[in-house]
């Protein structure tokens, strides 16, 4: 079986069009929606994660501004930042980019930003909005990343089994609450690496959503013919010299599953798509409010 490979290019494109028309209508009435994106030290994957961000910004019309720290700063140097920009009228966004050097207390960091200009989703109330339910805010980029691709497949996620492997604050536990969600109703299991059988796991599952960060982990021949495969991992690997980006889910599964996202162009395109969706969200939010006072 040749899968349906999900062009997250494709879609990511899609919803940017959308976000387009949600700009220009800001613009009428009010300045352009304003993302501030903080870098701390020198990692080069962030620096290209980062310029991708700010590409897709320009592509949209939001304007960005880029804040280069140098990874000797303090933790109270990014803070008093943080608190500079959340009592900043003119920003609507604001995106601290991970990894942090050590010595900073990323989950600390996270809490500081205002939740309402937290368009990672990574604070505890946005993180925490997901288990009551309330999704209309601003949620983790990648997760409904996910949800959105997952849809695109027009496959009916009721009652599926969906595996999500890994456990993580801003992938893992966010994209399963999301899948067992009312109205999506997928039967959802997290496993970890002190999970006991993954071959069977994922031999039992519907839906897989691979989100370890281990390069090939998932074994083609563990992936159930038909399945949907949702490959969330980024890992860079040295082969015959060459250096090249792979995912979680070795790349035969292709022959498997029934729909696949590739890596790269699958969930990572759509995942910029999303921060852009939430800075747009936060900007139309911010306007309201002003509006209303
Ligand atoms: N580093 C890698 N991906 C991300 C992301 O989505 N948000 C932030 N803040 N840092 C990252």
């Amino acid at each position: 079986m040749a899968s349906n490979v999900i062009d997250g290019k494709a879609l990511g494109a899609e919803l940017e069009n959308s976000l387009k028309i949600r700009v220009s209508n800001i613009k009428k009435v009010h300045r352009p929606p304003h993302l501030v994106v903080i870098i701390v030290g020198d990692d080069p994957a962030s620096k290209v994660y980062v310029r991708n961000k700010e590409r897709a910004c320009k592509r949209i019309g939001i304007d960005s501004t880029r804040v280069d720290l140098p990874s000797t700063c303090s933790p109270e140097d990014l803070e008093n930042l943080i608190g500079e920009f959340n009592e900043d009228p003119g920003v609507d966004g604001i995106l601290v980019q991970s990894p942090l050097p050590t010595g900073f207390d990323e989950i600390g960091i996270t809490e500081l930003i205002d939740p309402r200009k937290d368009v990672d989703g990574f604070h505890p109330i946005n993180l925490g909005r997901i288990v009551t339910g309330r999704l209309g805010g601003l949620l983790p980029c990648t997760p409904s990343a996910v949800m959105k691709i997952l849809e695109s497949t027009g496959v009916e996620m009721k009652g599926k089994r969906a595996l999500v492997v890994g456990r993580s604050r801003i992938v893992g536990m966010p994209t399963a609450l999301l899948m067992a969600q009312k109205g999506i109703d997928a039967t959802v299991t997290v496993c970890h690496s002190k999970s006991e059988d993954l071959e069977g796991l994922c031999k039992s599952s519907d839906i897989i959503v691979a989100a370890a960060g281990k390069a090939g982990m998932i074994h083609h021949q563990w992936v159930p013919i038909g399945s949907i495969i949702i490959d969330v991992g980024i890992n860079r690997v040295e082969e015959d010299g060459r250096s090249r980006l792979v995912g979680d889910v070795e790349g035969a599964a292709s022959t498997r599953a029934s729909w696949i996202t590739p890596v790269p162009g699958g969930v990572g395109p759509m995942t910029i798509a999303m921060l852009m969706s939430n800075t747009v969200t936060a900007a139309e939010s911010i306007f309201n409010r002003s509006e209303d006072s």
